[in-house]
């Protein structure tokens, strides 16, 4: 299908006909939850772990919306392109109101939303990229994949000032996950990574290095890890559904280790790329 062609509340258009109300309350109040789901050559990938994933956004903020996996497969289909890699980006809104209140109306249609754009190729960030360590300002439901983003655009556009490719949050002494990514770090050649929690979104990436790990006999752990560890981390990796495992090779300025790609990423990266060919 055409590249600007979206989904909005029912019906495929060009994305210069997309138009939403300004009393959206996604506009007003970013009262709305999303997902970022990758397509390869037009198979969505672990894509009942992303409806799930929303289920669980949507119920936590009390938005009922009473669709299973087929009917969201049904919708985003028509963006799928057999020719190309593809992030589906879905969004659900709590919709518009007849007036700006904080408090939610009695009777609103949820506004539904999805696009598609192409992955970029991962070669340059698949060769090392640099991070920085900045204090966590986000709220207290990181587990919510909500569209209200702005501390994490706020930290993200610190880091890139910074010439980073992303910023790793520290909370109470303990480095929780990216601005966009999840975190996790070789230590005694031990795969480490924060437990579920409110603190970090449950990245779908996440769980299947954590399952691809398992599976091939690499020690993991489920625990916090202290900003400490970091700093002497043979290996750190940011991980997310477009940008796949990301090797830091640069922290805040000194080198991770010897300031290369390290051997236990190559290993992982080759599982996760064998992983994905079923669906390529
Ligand atoms: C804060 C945060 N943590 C983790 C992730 C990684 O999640 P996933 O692997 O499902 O893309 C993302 C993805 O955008 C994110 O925004």
């Amino acid at each position: 299908m055409n590249q600007s062609l979206v989904y909005l509340n029912g019906e495929y258009m060009p994305l210069k006909d997309a138009k939403i109300s300004v009393l959206d309350r996604g506009f007003l109040f970013g009262d709305g939850v999303y997902e970022v789901i990758p397509a390869y050559k037009g198979e969505l990938f672990y894509f009942s772990d992303h409806v799930k994933r929303l289920q669980h956004s949507l119920q936590r903020i009390s938005l009922e919306i009473a669709y299973d996996s087929a009917k969201w497969q049904n919708i985003l289909t028509p963006l799928l392109d057999k020719n190309r890699n593809q992030a589906i980006y879905l969004q659900v809104t709590r919709g518009v109101a007849a007036k700006r209140d904080h408090v939610f109306p009695e009777i609103i249609t949820p506004t539904i939303f999805a696009m598609a754009n192409d992955i970029q190729p991962l070669d340059s960030i698949q060769a090392g990229i640099k991070a920085v360590t900045l204090d966590d300002s986000r709220w207290g439901l990181c587990d919510v994949k909500a569209t209200t983003l702005l501390a994490n655009v706020l930290l993200k556009q610190q880091a890139s000032t910074q010439q980073c490719a992303e910023a790793i949050l520290i909370k109470d002494g303990n480095a929780i996950e990216g601005a966009a990514s999840n975190l996790f770090v070789i230590l005694n050649n031990t795969l480490i990574t924060p437990p579920k929690s409110s603190k970090i979104l449950a990245g779908i990436t996440r769980q299947i290095i954590l399952e691809l790990a398992r599976a091939n006999g690499l020690e993991v752990h489920e625990r916090e890890i202290t900003l400490a560890e970091l700093q002497i981390a043979d290996e750190i990796w940011l991980t997310s559904s477009t940008r796949e495992i990301m090797p830091v090779i640069h922290l805040d300025g000194n080198p991770v280790a010897a300031g290369k790609v390290g051997s236990i990423w190559q290993q992982m990266n080759t599982w996760f790329q064998n992983n994905k060919t079923p669906t390529l």
